[in-house]
């Protein structure tokens, strides 16, 4: 029980602090990062942004500053200002702008987290390391200012990180664009050929996003000031990946990072999921497909519209998590009309849906979380990537591990019954659910006590011991 282990607070843990970018798709592996780190008896302090942090410290019922006994440990929350919201000039639309929230973060939330890291030194909590994830490259800097031992979190596969080294270090010629025929395919160590539409889409001409772009690659920049460098991924699944890159750059699995025991009700939910469990208790086993695009993709009025119909007469049962701000492009009724054999919800608590008997695949556009969420519960997949290392991952996912179908965007609506028969019934359907079985185990394997991943966490802490005494 967690009770009874008040006095450990009082006994000198090292203290890990992990500093997230304020999204869903890093706050969930930097969270779950943190708590295993707090379960082998760290004392651990979980940062992001104060917008952030009022969310989840609400949905987790617990405060600022509080801590919250994980495992042998402890993990508590302290948030800083990235200069928006405190300064009573919070404007929510500039939170959809990623380019100014990067530049903000970089110029006025680094001086804020830097305060933030000195005050715990000066509460009597030292920060042993600090560790940062890749869309704030600043972190390591900030660490390196103070004189603290930095470790970075890499949130995506192995083979993004692969594919960004080598771009960031011209290794090797890449495609310019979609249509080019300068470069036909890239072929790296450790990895499969990878044609244009395979690499992370942020490394092509046409990428609307550059300054996120830019922020991913100056990650390798500066990653040498790290002393750890830590990628969400285990051995078993990227092992020639894995094994090429490590003689690059000394990366260390210590993933998959997902929901487990230990966790408890701690969870980084940005949003409130709405209840779908008891209706996924009443359907049949193997039954319902569940889709969602994750935090952040937004997809078309069109091809929302082809999507729903794609569900609806798909012939089985579905839950799909249309987000509140996506709403507006349903087609007019649709979550009524289709009442009793679709749930549409604006969230979903995805590690316990992805987990439920019911589920018979998962539509999904392939962001890594999502992507190691489904290979832990032995989903296949129904694989339907918009953009960065989502082409990646689905590429992995149908052609490697060879778990599920792949749709290409923008989808037809008759093209989901088909490929939802494909995963789900008939032989193929029987090989992508073995090969699902043996990675779902083999994941368990990873984070369990003594797997590869375990270990690597464990020797983790021990340096960070051994530094402190
Ligand atoms: C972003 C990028 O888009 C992705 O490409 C990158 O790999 C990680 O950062 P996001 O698009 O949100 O992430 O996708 P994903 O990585 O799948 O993360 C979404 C998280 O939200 C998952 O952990 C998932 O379990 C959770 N989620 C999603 C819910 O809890 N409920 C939902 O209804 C939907």
């Amino acid at each position: 029980t967690t009770m009874g282990k008040e006095t450990a607070t009082t006994a000198p843990h090292p203290h890990a602090l992990l500093v997230s970018f304020p999204g869903q798709g890093h706050i969930n592996p930097v969270l779950r990062f943190a708590k295993r780190l707090a379960s082998k008896g760290l004392l651990v302090t979980f940062s992001s942004t104060l917008d952030i942090g009022q969310r989840i410290c609400a949905s987790t019922e617990t405060t600022p500053g509080t801590l919250n006994p994980v495992g042998e440990g402890h993990l508590r929350f302290e948030f800083f200002s990235n200069g928006w919201d405190a300064d009573g000039d919070d404007d929510p639309s500039r939170r959809g702008d990623i380019d100014a929230l990067l530049a903000q973060l970089s110029t006025v939330g680094s001086v804020r987290f830097a305060e933030l890291v000195r005050r715990q030194a000066e509460e009597g909590r030292p920060v042993a390391c600090v560790i940062g994830n890749p869309f704030m490259p600043w972190v390591l800097d900030v660490a390196g200012e103070l004189n603290i031992p930095s470790a970075v979190l890499w949130v995506q596969s192995l083979a993004v990180f692969s594919i960004y080294y080598h771009y960031f270090h011209s290794t090797v010629d890449f495609p310019a664009d979609y249509g080019s025929d300068d470069v036909v395919s890239v072929d790296l160590p450790g990895l499969p050929a990878l044609a244009v539409d395979d690499l992370p889409s942020f490394l092509l001409e046409s990428n609307p996003y550059k300054t996120l772009a830019s922020v991913i690659l100056s990650q390798f920049a500066n990653i040498n000031k790290a002393t750890w460098v830590f990628a969400n991924s285990f051995e078993e699944l990227e092992h020639d990946a894995l094994e090429a890159i490590s003689k690059l750059s000394p990366v260390v699995p210590i993933g998959p990072l997902v929901e487990t025991g230990v966790s408890g009700v701690i969870k980084g939910d940005i949003w409130k999921a709405e209840d779908c469990m008891e209706w996924l208790d009443r359907q049949q086993p193997r039954s319902v497909v569940y889709a969602s695009v994750g935090s952040v993709v937004v997809l078309g009025r069109d091809e929302m519209a082809e999507m729903a119909y794609g569900l609806r007469d798909s012939g089985r049962a579905f839950l799909w998590v249309v987000r509140e701000d996506c709403r507006h492009q349903l087609p007019e009724g649709f979550a009524e009309d289709v009442k009793g054999r679709g749930m549409v919800v604006a969230w979903s608590p995805q590690d316990e849906v992805l987990a439920h008997r019911a589920i018979a695949c998962f539509v999904t556009h392939c962001g890594w979380n999502s992507t190691l969420e489904l290979l832990t519960a032995g989903v296949p997949v129904i694989a339907y990537p918009q953009w960065g290392d989502q082409l990646t991952d689905a590429k992995f996912l149908v052609d490697v591990y060879k778990v599920g179908a792949r749709l290409k965007a923008p989808v037809e609506r008759g093209e989901f019954a088909k490929r939802v028969g494909e995963v789900t019934e008939g032989e193929k359907a029987e090989e992508v659910r073995g090969r699902c079985l043996a990675l779902k185990e083999a994941a368990a394997r990873a984070v369990a006590e003594g797997g590869s991943s375990d270990r690597n966490i464990q020797a983790f802490v021990d340096d960070i011991r051994r530094r402190v005494c």
